[in-house]
């Protein structure tokens, strides 16, 4: 993979980062077709620069100052290795108050047809003057990508807008504080994960944690996880707002700049159960290394010893949080259906049949810093009152259960519980009524059909794995809407 592999969004977000380190209170983003060609403009009223720092800007690797723990960039690399990636001339206007204009381009053409590395550095004409004062004001930046040769999304229409979307979530800190943003001439909202807004969304927990010296090189090093579970809300609206399989999970910030979404951190495996579970873990540039930044900024990889402490602090919450989201769905089980029998002959045949390895559970028990909603001792005495089944030493055991998930939701949904795989049936899905229900007194068709959905569902669990997930939801939904229409 070359060094510069970003996606053309990322690579214009950090040309945005720039615009932030220099202290730009306005950011305004042009993407525009011009004759055949595309080209992006991104245009700050920062600080600007001067000639000796522009020089230093359009070089590779650059050894400007930085002030890591408030910068957002990284290593020097952004601004060529950023536009190097999508288009074959970068072009940047700049000028600091009371001082002239500069600018500055760099042609990738040019370069390959004269085998040099030639940088043009020279005062700015009048065009470009007045491009940067129309843009820009009386100080800042504004970097010019022509020549567009790779493109995320070859709609330019879609491209903006899903830019701006994107820009007002990973720069929803900033918004807040009073930043604007604008693309194409539309001034971005701000886009908030975990709709803290909403007065229905439930902050579970809020909480700072020192990190173990042992896992950062015996730095002192905190990091912040906010949880927080969404409101409870009609299928329609769930899909209209994303609260889907992806946008599930924690949205990492860095120096307030978020760096990666929907990631499970290994704190939890990707399930439909956690469409209303969002987090947002907050950390300094100084963890960089620990946390596995790359330059692109986009997506994190922390180390072990971090992986762990979070499992160790957070899995048990999410299991609680899990429990209440269920709680809220679950429906009376008043129907009579009798599964006792299919969960004994599953945990008696458990070393016959191929499941998935069995969870160890960790918990935390950390208490007194949630709401009462979900704390965790009672969620232990739920636990305790979980009708007792049965599992064989070696294997797996089973348990099923019924929920109201919405006529049109899946036919099943499985999740696994320590050494449990939990099935639940879909009592609105009208293979429920017109398969389980009427045959409720024939032990034998209940028993087949709950080893058919037991046999698919460990299946399943047995081969999920994060890049999967979307995947394997896509299966069950189109097996479950086929199923459906051929009963309805
Ligand atoms: N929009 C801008 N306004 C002012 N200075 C900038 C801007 N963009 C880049 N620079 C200068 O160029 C330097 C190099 O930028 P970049 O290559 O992105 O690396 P980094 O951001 O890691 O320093 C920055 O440190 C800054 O001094
Ligand atoms: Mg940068």
């Amino acid at each position: 993979m070359p060094v510069y592999h970003y996606d053309s969004y990322a690579a214009v977000e950090d040309i945005i980062d720039n615009s932030i380190d220099a202290q730009a209170r306005s950011i305004k983003i042009v993407v525009e077709h011009q004759k055949k060609d595309l080209r992006i403009i991104i245009a700050d009223n920062g600080i600007g620069m001067n000639e000796a720092i522009l020089d230093e800007a359009l070089k590779l690797g650059s050894i400007t100052d930085k002030e890591e723990v408030s910068d957002l960039g990284k290593f020097g690399m952004g601004l060529c290795t950023a536009s190097i990636s999508m288009a074959r001339k970068l072009e940047v206007i700049t000028k600091e108050n009371d001082s002239e204009c500069l600018y500055s381009s760099q042609d990738l053409d040019e370069i390959t047809k004269r085998n040099e590395f030639i940088k043009v550095q020279r005062k700015a004409n009048k065009a470009e003057a007045d491009l940067l004062n129309n843009l820009s004001g009386k100080r800042g930046t504004v970097v010019i990508l022509s020549n567009i040769d790779r493109l995320s999304d070859t709609n330019t229409a879609q491209f903006a807008s899903k830019l701006a979307k994107d820009i007002g979530r990973i720069y929803r800190k900033f918004i807040e504080a009073g930043i604007e943003f604008v693309v194409n001439e539309k001034k971005v909202e701000l886009v908030d994960p975990l709709m803290l807004g909403h007065k229905d969304t439930k902050i579970y927990s809020d909480e700072v944690y020192t990190l173990p010296e042992s896992a950062v090189d015996g730095k002192k090093e905190k990091i912040r996880v906010k949880i927080v579970i969404l409101p409870e809300v009609n299928a329609e609206l769930e899909k209209e707002l994303k609260m889907n399989i992806r946008s599930q999970g924690f949205y990492i910030l860095r120096n307030n700049r978020e760096v990666a979404s929907g990631q499970t951190l290994e704190v939890f495996s990707k399930h439909n159960d956690f469409n209303r579970l969002r987090a947002e873990l907050s950390f300094s540039a100084t963890l960089d290394n620990e946390m596995g930044v790359r330059f692109s900024k986009d997506g994190v990889a922390p180390n072990q010893a971090i992986t762990d402490f979070l499992k160790q602090e957070i899995s048990g919450q999410v299991t609680s949080i899990r429990r209440v989201m269920l709680k809220d769905k679950k429906a009376e089980d008043s129907s009579g259906v009798d599964h006792a029998g299919s969960e004994a002959v599953i945990a008696q045949k458990a070393k016959l049949l191929i499941t998935p390895e069995a969870e160890i559970e960790k918990r935390s028990l950390r208490k007194g810093t949630h709401d009462g909603t979900a704390a965790t001792p009672k969620s232990i005495k739920e636990r305790e009152n979980f009708r007792k089944v049965k599992t064989s030493p070696k294997g797996l055991g089973a348990r099923f259960d019924t929920a109201a998930m919405g006529r049109e939701g899946t036919l099943y949904e499985t999740y696994q519980e320590g050494k449990l795989i939990v099935i639940r049936w879909n009592t609105d899905h009208p293979f429920y009524d017109r398969v389980i229900l009427v045959n409720k007194s024939s032990k034998d068709i209940v028993s087949a059909m709950d080893y058919l959905i037991f046999a698919l569902a460990s299946a399943e669990l047995k081969n999920s794995n994060d890049d999967n997930v979307e995947l394997m939801a896509n299966i069950k939904s189109v097996m479950s809407t086929n199923l459906r229409a051929l009963l309805s």
